[in-house]
């Protein structure tokens, strides 16, 4: 307890939620992809590629990656896509913009873009990707059912979906080293390398508030997503849930 009073809680209320976490990434977008390397020792690259794994985007089919941020997926699942099309769609623009370099060969193909939406009202029609992949988003959005309702729908019949986020270790020892790295290290990396504080103190403090594994399970299974399972990874730090449209 005594620990929790000496952290300033950053979490804005769910009506302002939006708004400040699109003005983070905006402040952060830049040094996004420095801090996430060093802060999740280089895995963060490592977790994407099993993320991709697991949807295995058919070779000429269409693949969405919600809320894509700077756009780390998008090169991973063209690589299972010789002839498909890969789409990143995020609320925050600068972080594509911070990205765009990372995808200018599948855009200068046609086979790549960077769409600008909401993943709580997906620019998209319903049943057209082959695959759906979103990582470290869902703690972000003000509404998880409705953004996994939004990708089922916009999923065709055999599509699978894959979600890679944040857990909290099970294991007490685990846990409490993992608990001082995130809420006490972190923070500080951010500060140091991404020049921003208050967003990597709303890093842990997000994934506090984030439904552990079983329950994004249950909400998943609730939102239609079937054959849902899901595997821990980094000592138990992240999750990474799959599930399919039948
Ligand atoms: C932690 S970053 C993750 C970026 C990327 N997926 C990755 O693996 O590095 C979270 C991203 O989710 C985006 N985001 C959060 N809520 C969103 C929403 N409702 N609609 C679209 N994008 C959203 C943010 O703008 C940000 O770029």
């Amino acid at each position: 307890m005594a620990e929790e009073r000496t952290i300033t809680n950053v979490l804005p209320p769910p009506e302002e939620k939006a708004a400040y976490v699109e003005r983070m990434f905006a402040r952060i977008a830049r040094g996004y992809d420095r801090v996430n390397r060093v802060m999740t020792f280089g895995l963060d690259q490592t977790w994407r590629r099993k993320v991709v794994e697991a949807v295995a985007p058919p070779i000429n089919g269409r693949a969405l990656d919600v809320g894509t941020g700077t756009g780390d997926f998008l090169p991973e699942l063209a690589v299972w896509m010789r002839n498909g099309i890969v789409i990143g769609v995020d609320f925050t623009v600068p972080m594509m913009r911070a990205g765009q370099s990372k995808i200018a060969d599948l855009t200068a193909s046609g086979r790549g873009m960077f769409v600008a939406g909401d993943a709580l009202q997906l620019p998209f029609p319903d049943n057209t990707f082959d695959s759906i992949t979103t990582g470290f988003v869902l703690r972000n959005v003000t509404d998880i059912p409705t953004a996994l309702r939004e990708m089922y729908r916009v999923a065709r019949p055999g599509a699978m979906m894959a979600c890679l986020e944040v857990a909290r270790p099970r294991n007490p020892l685990i846990r409490w080293g993992h608990r001082l790295y995130f809420e006490q290290i972190v923070p500080w990396i951010g500060a140091l390398l991404g020049g921003d504080r208050r967003a990597y103190t709303y890093l842990p403090q997000s994934a506090r508030a984030f439904p552990p594994p079983d329950e994004l399970a249950a909400m998943m299974r609730a939102a239609g997503w079937q054959h849902v399972s899901y595997r821990l990874y980094g000592l138990g730090a992240v999750a990474i849930h799959v599930g399919a449209k039948v």
